[in-house]
């Protein structure tokens, strides 16, 4: 056996759709996304309402089935599931945490029988005290007693994250789990998640509006209009003296077929619409307006082409701005 090939990723998207019809009328909520996230990677997913967030998460919990494409998590595949095959998977090998509370736990237990119960019809009766440590991971082991209506929203997504994760599961999804919280709360909950990520090495996909998670995940993806568009990597840099500094640079995706999507800014700033020049230079490729009246001004002399495979023309390298792939420092210590 191999045993220096790398671990499969934990979820894998490929072309998936899902198109809802409605009264006659469809809505494409994925219009072929692909998503991987690897094995112990913790990311956050963003975008506006309406672009697909929670149809992707109803798909990776296997609530729903995609119309069309590959969707499979911890090697999986969730269209083919038998529905005995889609209860095992819910309870064993993902954890949920959804926005409203009330979803996550039952308000007549305490947390600690909250988690102990998720244990229970898991099945897992060794460790009887396996409740407790999650409480303790997820920092509210002094509120074990407490039943949600007398915990703060908090410290009720801190209790539902630890039952998230009553049977190990290997991967865990959460719907706007900060989306009922004020920003000091969400804080707190974002950081249980990273401490979660740390301690147990549990991949985690967050969906999220909030704009203070990009600070407590290793990437962030954008989701437009049912696609991934574009990736916010972080890292930290450390200098000769020994600092460290915090990076981030955002990618756009480029799918497997060669699409990608332009920034709607980009878009309205250069006119770009329905039609583009392409163009292969040495070290990039450059896209002008298609519009015949633009193209003196901005566009290469002769009309350009994108050539099959072919490489670039002798003297035709124009250097552009790089705009989209730029290197941020987010701050000194
Ligand atoms: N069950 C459904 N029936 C019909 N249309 C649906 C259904 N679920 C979602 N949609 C439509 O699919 C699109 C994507 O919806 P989705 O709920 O995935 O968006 P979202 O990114 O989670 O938005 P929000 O940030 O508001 O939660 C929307 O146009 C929505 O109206
Ligand atoms: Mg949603």
């Amino acid at each position: 056996m191999n045993t220096t090939a790398p671990a499969a990723p934990d979820i894998v998207c490929e072309g998936l759709v899902r198109i809802f019809t409605v009264a006659d009328i469809e809505v494409q909520a994925l219009q072929g996304l692909d998503l991987l996230v690897e094995r112990g990677e913790l990311v956050a997913l963003v975008g506006a309402s309406g672009s697909g967030k929670s149809t992707l998460l109803s798909i990776l919990s296997a609530l729903d089935a995609p119309t069309a494409g590959r969707a499979s998590v911890a090697g999986r595949d969730l269209p083919s599931l038998s529905t005995r095959e889609r209860v095992t998977y819910r309870r064993e090998v993902v954890g949920f945490v959804w926005q409203q509370t009330a979803r996550n736990l039952l308000p007549y237990l305490s947390a600690l029988e909250n988690v102990q119960l998720a244990r229970a019809i898991g099945g897992d009766r060794s460790r009887p005290e396996r409740a407790g440590e999650l409480l303790d991971l997820v920092g509210v082991a002094e509120h074990a007693d407490k039943r949600p209506a007398e915990l703060s929203g908090g410290q009720q997504q801190r209790v539902a994250v630890a039952v998230a994760l009553a049977n190990d599961p290997r991967v865990l999804l959460a719907d706007e789990p900060t989306g009922d919280l004020d920003e000091h709360t969400s804080v707190e909950v974002l950081q249980t998640f990273e401490a979660v990520n740390r301690e147990l090495g549990t991949t985690a996909l967050i969906v999220t509006h909030d704009p203070a998670v990009s600070e407590h995940v290793q990437r962030t993806v954008q989701i437009r209009d049912g696609r991934t568009s574009t990736e916010v990597l972080r890292w930290t840099h450390t200098d000769d003296e020994g600092r460290e500094h915090a990076m981030a640079e955002e990618f756009a995706v480029l799918d497997r077929v060669g699409r990608m999507q332009l920034p709607t800014d980009y878009m309205d700033r250069l006119s770009l619409r329905d039609r583009v020049r392409l163009r292969l230079e040495d070290d990039h490729v450059g896209v002008w307006p298609g519009d015949r009246a633009a193209a003196p001004a901005e566009a290469p002399a002769e009309a350009p082409t994108v050539p099959a495979g072919g490489e670039p023309a002798a003297g035709e390298t124009r250097r552009s701005r790089r705009e989209r792939a730029h290197g941020e420092e987010q701050n000194d210590d």
